[in-house]
């Protein structure tokens, strides 16, 4: 793994909602923490008069004291600038390229140039062939020297999702390219490889002879949040499931990759990625829900809209590991809490009464927490389920925000926790078929309260599989030290 390069971080997008929700706080946490080098700069893009001092306001908004404010300020103000442009001119692309140039000068070194395109992804293709354009014939040598953080959604089907992949391909190389999905970046996420394989116990259950059932959450207390005309374009399935929820599963049924390299480990989820089978074309209904909540239509302003803000589906793995074990995922908007979780049953053929459960609890109280039966103390032969968990906030540790992360793992030049482009198609060769099944005008479309826990025919697809989602009543790690 490489040490933080000199670095020039380039953010396109520097007024939209992304650079000022995440972006930007994770560039000012990382410098407070003072993990960047004093050889970084920063470079906002934008159409608009946007200032140096601008950027550095935007930054100190995260300030939690004014000391810590002056000192940031101090550390940072200096290697901040702006270029203001269109970036859907070709003819400003040498204003920017002479500004990275001057850049290169002041700063004595070729500078690592790190582009963050936080823009609509039908720039894409323009503003990618323009840098492309633009390196070339500047010449700098060694394709090292320029990375490309690139954000989702990436295309809207397979077919767009390849076009893109292409595109983006035939200008940059596989290793300049750092496709996010921020969800990987979580401290929990990061932690399903080493818990599964470091640890003896769970290494050598970890398979369908004693897991029964995967169920994966994703639930949202937030609505669409004003964002009505990118959610018309997206609805559940492709926001969560396809791209984060996929991810998820795929680190957890993977085989144990050759090693614990960035390219070995991309190997075995692309390989059991293209195991996951969607439900068949005649089972959707059986198999998949879609349902909208209450009031969206008059938010997204679209009476007739059929955009699902809550998704589920039944996915199986044609493996010899999972044979047999069902997966479910659910996600949803406005429902009744923000909770992020992934539940392992291991069931007793048996004894069906008889299971624990796994649970991987991403956000919040985030923790690995497992329900075990145990004699309830006192006179009586009575049982009892309690659980044994490790939860994160009881320690000291600080687990960086995923933003930071990725940040960081960019500028180190470390691939890991970022999508390849053929985990991203195998992820549409999954959701697609679903997707098509509910273009027929016929497939049901259920409605929910807000603040409720989703339509109640998403427990069809519990009870067919003989389990129940877990809803309020799975409290895991509440009890915090602080
Ligand atoms: C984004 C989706 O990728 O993830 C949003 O586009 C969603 O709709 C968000 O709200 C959830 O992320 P997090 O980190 O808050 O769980």
């Amino acid at each position: 793994m490489e040490k933080i390069a000199n670095t020039v971080f380039i953010l396109f997008g520097l007024t939209g909602d992304l650079a000022k929700r995440k972006i930007l706080p994770a560039i000012y946490h990382l410098e407070r923490a003072k993990l960047l080098p004093p050889t970084f700069y920063l470079v906002g893009i934008s159409r608009k008069g946007v200032s140096p001092d601008d950027v550095v306001d935007l930054l100190l908004r995260n300030a939690e004291n004014a000391d810590e404010a002056s000192m940031v300020r101090a550390s940072l103000h200096k290697r901040i600038s702006t270029v203001n442009m269109n970036i859907d001119e070709a003819r400003d692309y040498p204003i920017l390229f002479d500004h990275l140039h001057a850049l290169d000068l002041t700063a004595q070194v070729p500078l690592t140039r790190l582009f963050y395109l936080a823009i609509p992804s039908p720039l894409f293709p323009l503003v990618s062939e323009q840098l492309s354009l633009a390196e070339k014939r500047e010449a700098r040598g060694n394709d090292a020297s320029s990375r490309y953080l690139i954000e989702k959604p990436f295309g809207s089907d397979g077919s767009s999702a390849q076009h893109l992949i292409n595109l983006i391909e035939a200008s940059f190389s596989p290793s300049q390219i750092y496709r996010i999905d921020h969800y990987l970046a979580k401290e929990t996420v990061q932690n399903i490889l080493a818990f599964r394989f470091e640890n003896p116990l769970f290494s050598k259950t970890w398979n369908g002879s004693h897991i029964s059932h995967i169920l994966i959450t994703a639930a949202e207390e937030i609505g669409i949040e004003g964002r009505s005309s990118f959610y018309e374009g997206m609805g559940a399935l492709r926001d969560l499931i396809q791209s984060h929820l996929l991810q998820l599963l795929a680190l957890i049924v993977m085989d144990r990759p050759d090693s614990m390299n960035a390219q070995d480990i991309h190997r075995a989820k692309e390989a059991i990625l293209s195991r996951i089978q969607p439900p068949l074309p005649q089972d959707m209904e059986q198999k998949t829900i879609r349902a909208q909540y209450e009031g969206y239509r008059e938010e997204a302003g679209n009476p007739d809209s059929v955009v699902e803000t809550y998704a589920a589906c039944t996915l199986s793995i044609e493996s010899e590991t999972w044979k047999h074990v069902p997966v479910l995922i659910r996600t949803g908007k406005a429902l009744n809490e923000k909770v992020t979780e992934i539940i392992l049953v291991y069931s007793d053929d048996e004894h069906t009464r008889k299971k624990n459960y796994l649970t991987i609890r991403i956000q919040p109280n985030e923790g690995i927490v497992i329900d075990v039966r145990i004699k309830k103390p006192g006179f009586d032969d009575t049982f009892d389920e309690v659980q044994l968990d490790y939860c994160y906030r009881s320690r000291d540790d600080v687990s960086p925000e995923a933003y930071e992360r990725v940040l960081y793992d960019a500028l180190r030049g470390d691939q890991t926790l970022f999508a390849t482009g053929a985990e991203i198609m195998e992820c549409w060769r999954i959701s697609e078929p679903i997707l098509e099944a509910w273009k027929d005008k016929n497939f049901p479309l259920y409605h929910y309260q807000k603040g409720s826990w989703g339509p109640a025919e998403a427990d069809r697809l519990a009870s067919q599989a003989s389990i129940k989602w877990f809803d309020e009543t799975h409290r895991v790690c509440t009890v915090r030290r602080f």
